[in-house]
C-alpha cells in the first residue's frame, strides 16, 4: 500500500500544546515504531530504548553503522536509574547544573538498555533535553527514547523538520515539527568511564557542544580534552565510535579560513570564478550567497547546518567559512566546521 511509504508531519507549538497533540507519536512509539522529534540541539529520531527491535529500525532508517551507539534521552532523574548502573559524584554535579540541557554524559550502562542502543559497549550515553516537546513526549511514553540526530547518516544534522523530511521521507511514519532548533549543533558529550571500564576521576570530552569546556570545568575542575581528531578520519581507536565517521558534510567542498587571516582576501583568491557560498563572521563579504553572523558564535552555530543544506540546494560548489576562536562554544562550531571541510587555511 502507498500509505506505508508516507511520512506525516504534525506541527506542535512548543510554547502552547496539549498532550492530545502528542498522542499519535506516543502511540507509534509504544508500538515499537520510530518518530522524529525536536530537541533544543537538533532533531532526534526516537525509539523505545528498552525495545531492541524498535532501536534497530533507527539504524535502518538512517543507514547508520550498527557499531555507532545512540544517545538515550530521559525526562527526569527517576528514568535515569533504569538507564545507568551508577552516577559518580562529579557526573551528578554536572547533571545538577546542566540538565535539562545540551549535555550528554557517558556512564556504565544498566542491563535494561538493549545492546542495539550501545553498539555492544558496556557504557551508555544519556541526556535530558530541555525542549518542552521532547520532555513531554518522553514523559508521556513512560520510557526513555534512544535517539540519534534525525538525518541520514553522513548528512548534516537536521535543525528544522524539513531537513528530516528531505532525508527520511518514506522511511519513518511521523515527524513532530516543533520549529527551528535553538542551539543548532549536537550536544556536548563527556565520558566518565575509561577504556578499562572503570569510572574516570578526570572525565574526557568526546564531543564539544553548547555546554563549553570552561563551563564544565567551573563545576568539576579540569577535564581531559583530547586534541581534535577531526583531521585523522581513520583514527585507530576513537574515543567515541561516532567520531571515526565523516560527519556533517554538505555536498559542496568546504574550506575553513582560520581567524586572524584576511577572510575577504581569501574569499576572492580561492573563490574566484567558482559558484561559492560564504559564511562570514567578522565582516560582511557582500556576495549573493552569504550568511553573515556579526561576531555572534551562537547564531553561527544555530544556522550552520541549515546553511550547508541551503547551499547544497542551490548547487554551490565551494563553501568558504570564516573560522572563530576555539573558546566557549567556538570549540564546538570549529569542530563541526573542520569535520565538514576538506581544507583548513
Ligand atoms: O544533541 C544531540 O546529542 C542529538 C540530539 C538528538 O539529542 N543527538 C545526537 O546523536 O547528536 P548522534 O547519534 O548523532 O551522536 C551521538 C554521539 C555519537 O558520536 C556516538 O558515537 C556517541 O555520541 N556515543 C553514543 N553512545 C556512546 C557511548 N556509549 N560511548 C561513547 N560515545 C557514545
Ligand atoms: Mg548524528
Amino acid at each position: 500500500m502507498g500509505l506505508k511509504k508516507s511520512t506525516r508531519i504534525v506541527e506542535i507549538n512548543p510554547e502552547k500544546f496539549s498532550m492530545l497533540e502528542l498522542s499519535e507519536a506516543v502511540g507509534l512509539l509504544r508500538e515499537g515504531k520510530i518518530v522524529a522529534f525536536p530537541t533544543e540541539t537538533v532533531y532526534g529520531l526516537g525509539a523505545n530504548a528498552f525495545d531492541e527491535s524498535a532501536v534497530k529500525k533507527i539504524y535502518l532508517a538512517k543507514g547508520r553503522p550498527s557499531d555507532n551507539p545512540i544517545i538515550v534521552h530521559v525526562c527526569d532523574e527517576e528514568q535515569l536509574k533504569d538507564v545507568v548502573r551508577e552516577v559518580p559524584q562529579n557526573a551528578r554535579a554536572l547533571i545538577k547544573k546542566f540538565w535539562p540541557g545540551p549535555l550528554t554524559i557517558v556512564l556504565k550502562k544498566s542491563p535494561k538498555i538493549c545492546s542495539a542502543v550501545t553498539g555492544g559497549l558496556d557504557t551508555v550515553a544519556v541526556r535530558m533535553p530541555s525542549h518542552k516537546v521532547a520532555l513531554a513526549l518522553i514523559k508521556e511514553c513512560g520510557f526513555p527514547l534512544a535517539a540519534p540526530s534525525a538525518n541520514s547518516s553522513g548528512k548534516p544534522s537536521p535543525t528544522i523538520a524539513d531537513h528530516v523530511f528531505a532525508d527520511l521521507f518514506g522511511r519513518i511514519p511521523l515527524i513532530i515539527d516543533g520549529g527551528k532548533c535553538e542551539v543548532g549543533v549536537e550536544s556536548t558529550v563527556i565520558s566518565f568511564v575509561g577504556a578499562d571500564g572503570k569510572n574516570l576521576i578526570v572525565p574526557t570530552l568526546l564531543r564539544p557542544g553548547k555546554v563549553s569546556v570552561e563551563e564544565i570545568e567551573e563545576v568539576i575542575g579540569k577535564i581531559n580534552v583530547p586534541a581534535s581528531d577531526s583531521k585523522t578520519k581513520h583514527a585507530k581507536k576513537p574515543l567515541s565510535p561516532g567520531m571515526k565517521y565523516k560527519h556533517y558534510s554538505p555536498k559542496a567542498e568546504v574550506v575553513v579560513v582560520m581567524p586572524g587571516k584576511d577572510f575577504l582576501k581569501k574569499v576572492f583568491e580561492i573563490g574566484g570564478g567558482k559558484d561559492i557560498g560564504v559564511l562570514s563572521f567578522t565582516k560582511r563579504v557582500g556576495v549573493d550567497r552569504e550568511f553573515f553572523f556579526d561576531g555572534n558564535v551562537e547564531s553561527y552555530a544555530k544556522m550552520l547546518f541549515e546553511a550547508f543544506r541551503e547551499f547544497d540546494n542551490k548547487g554551490v560548489e565551494l563553501i568558504l567559512a570564516e573560522g572563530v576562536s576555539e573558546k566557549g562554544m567556538g570549540l564546538a562550531l570549529m569542530d563541526r566546521l573542520k569535520r565538514a571541510s576538506s581544507k583548513i587555511i
